[in-house]
């Protein structure tokens, strides 16, 4: 049996859905937190165990007959090292026999310009220190994320964000968590590194013109000084650490740490990941 956790986000229904088309749900678990928020898991068959990152006898009980343990990464910036520990520390006392862990993307982690990238290499690291057969999805920067650094406004407002002409291989996450899903089904536990990304690495010069196409109204890039940015969104009342982690993206965009491409997600998927293009005519319905 495989116990997908963060089972209620986007990123874990995605996973579970795609599961479903080839393995039966009785051998599918999922780790929930609110079991109200599983109702349509339970309804499709799905193992529900309740559970969270912070309580080790929670999730010792949950994995109890799991095999295999895929470790979404959590939300809670400031405590998720040590939460993610203790899914490891779990798994390794349980005996499950391998564990996955959805992680990031990054050319040179060491330079990053947004230390909670830093947390996902950490896990890595106990994961590996752990001794336990191990995937690693290394996830480029969802696609599903332009919304919320352009604005909904967009098609109005142009796009203008401190991110040069950096690139990114954007994905969507549906396409990530559908290679996933393939992945873990294949057998890949075997120490292995996947790199998720896209085909191709796009500017938001880029998706300006992509925005372009899809409205016929013209949307315009232009490249922010990162303080002028942040002091903007201060101004609009963005809390502090929200503007740092955003010129952080940012800035790691600009510097290229988002741009490398790998074939990983297209050979998982066994078709072509989502274009910009397509993305965006999905993700703002045009
Ligand atoms: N590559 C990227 O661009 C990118 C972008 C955003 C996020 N991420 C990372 O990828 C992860 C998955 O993405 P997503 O879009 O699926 O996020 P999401 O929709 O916010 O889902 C996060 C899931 O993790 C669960 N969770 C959070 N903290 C937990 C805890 N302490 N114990 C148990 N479960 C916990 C949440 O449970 P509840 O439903 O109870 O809240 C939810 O099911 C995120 O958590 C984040 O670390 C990556």
């Amino acid at each position: 049996m495989i116990l997908v956790t963060g089972a209620t986000g986007q990123l874990g229904k995605t996973v579970i859905h795609q599961l479903l088309k080839n393995a039966p749900a009785d051998n599918i678990a999922a780790l929930v937190r609110d079991e109200t928020k599983a109702a349509d898991l339970k309804d499709l068959g799905i193992n529900i165990r309740v559970g969270h990152y912070d309580d080790s006898v929670l999730l010792e009980q949950a994995m109890q007959g799991v095999e295999r343990v895929l470790l979404i990464a959590g939300t809670n910036e400031d405590r998720r090292v040590q939460q993610h520990q203790n899914v490891v520390n779990a798994a390794k006392k349980v005996g499950v026999q391998g564990i996955a862990y959805t992680s990031r993307t990054l050319k040179d982690a060491s330079n990053t310009a947004n230390k909670l990238m830093l947390g996902h290499f950490q896990t890595e690291d106990a994961i590996k220190d752990s001794g336990l057969s191990h995937a690693i999805f290394r996830n480029v920067l969802y696609m599903d994320t332009i919304s919320n650094f352009v604005g909904e406004k967009v098609l109005e407002t142009g796009i203008s964000l401190p991110a040069g002409q950096g690139q990114v291989a954007f994905a969507l996450r549906s396409d990530m968590g559908e290679a996933i899903a393939n992945a873990l089904l294949a057998g890949a536990w075997n120490q292995t590194i996947y790199k998720l990304t896209g085909s191709k690495a796009y500017s938001f010069e880029d998706v300006a013109a992509a925005l372009t196409k899809l409205s016929n109204r013209e949307v315009k890039y232009t490249p922010a000084d990162p303080a002028a940015f942040a002091a903007k969104m201060l101004e609009r009342g963005v809390p502090e650490i929200v503007a740092g982690r955003v010129v952080g993206f940012m800035t790691d965009i600009k510097n290229g740490q988002e741009d490398e491409i790998s074939p990983d997600l297209e050979q998982l998927l066994g078709r072509k990941p989502a274009t910009l293009e397509q993305g965006l005519k999905m993700l703002f319905k045009l």
